[in-house]
């Protein structure tokens, strides 16, 4: 099977999930957060090697404050306690995202969980936290200034090289995967998925199981990726 390297998935529909069952959006979040504690194993298990997932926007911070506050503490709460299994199976966990606005206790949670998993080599659980696709290009390109300021010759600077001025250095993403019904990318890993293939499904996230991301994977195997070029067969 072809399995993609780079997976990342828009986790979107938790709020919606809940309030179909008649609970509140924060209800839709804690199943969210299970939800992907067991799909990231399960991707890993597939062959996928690095897993990235929006879990917060920059604009998420236009909510109502009680959402906001719950999906930070949720996050503190994983971060301290839960992804036992994912670090146990030896996946390195970074978090993409601006550091600024975000509460002590939170960077704190950040700053342990990538401390703790630094040296894992069994896959990458890249976590979008108060991220911006945008916002990672210009940060980005600001580093990258700073650079040329102080002497780097930029004489054949390639698309290539600019990947290290980015949070975290990761591969392209092969396969994007929007749950939740909305076909868009609201501000997601923008420079990465130049050449990403698509796959959106109405399934909310919560409901987003095993046999689901497989129909994924499935459906990634017969797309034929061109990268702007020809099969042999078409240029003869
Ligand atoms: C995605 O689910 C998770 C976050 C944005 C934190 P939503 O909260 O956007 O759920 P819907 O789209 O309102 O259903
Ligand atoms: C994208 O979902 C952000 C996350 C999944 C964290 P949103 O629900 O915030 O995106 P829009 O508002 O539908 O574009
Ligand atoms: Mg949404």
């Amino acid at each position: 099977m072809n399995v993609p390297n780079h997976v990342a998935i828009i986790m979107d529909g938790n709020g919606r999930w809940a309030t179909k069952r008649g609970l509140k959006r924060s209800a839709g979040h804690l199943e969210g957060s299970k939800t992907l504690e067991k799909l990231a194993i399960h991707a890993y298990d597939m062959g996928v090697k690095v897993l990235s997932v929006y879990a917060f926007s920059t604009d998420n911070f236009k909510r109502d404050p009680e959402e906001v506050e719950y999906l930070m503490n949720l996050l503190v709460k994983y971060f301290n306690t839960k992804f036992e299994k994912i670090i146990k199976r030896g996946v390195k966990i970074v978090i993409s995202g601006r550091k600024t606005n975000l509460r002590e206790d939170v960077l704190e949670a950040i700053n342990n969980i990538e401390a703790k998993t630094k040296a894992n080599q069994n896959g990458i659980l890249n976590i979008c936290f108060n991220y911006g696709g945008q916002e990672e290009i210009i940060d980005g390109a600001l580093k990258l200034a700073k650079d040329i300021n102080s002497g780097l010759d930029i004489t054949n600077f390639k698309r290539e090289d600019f990947y290290k001025y980015l949070y975290h250095e990761l591969p392209p993403i092969d396969l994007l995967i929007r749950t939740g019904g909305e076909e868009r990318v609201s501000n997601f890993m923008l420079y990465q998925m130049s050449y990403s293939e698509f796959y959106f499904t109405n399934t909310y996230f919560p409901d987003f199981d095993k046999s689901e991301f497989n129909k994924a994977l499935f459906m990634f195997e017969n797309r034929d990726r061109r990268f702007g070029g020809l099969h042999d067969i078409q240029t003869k």
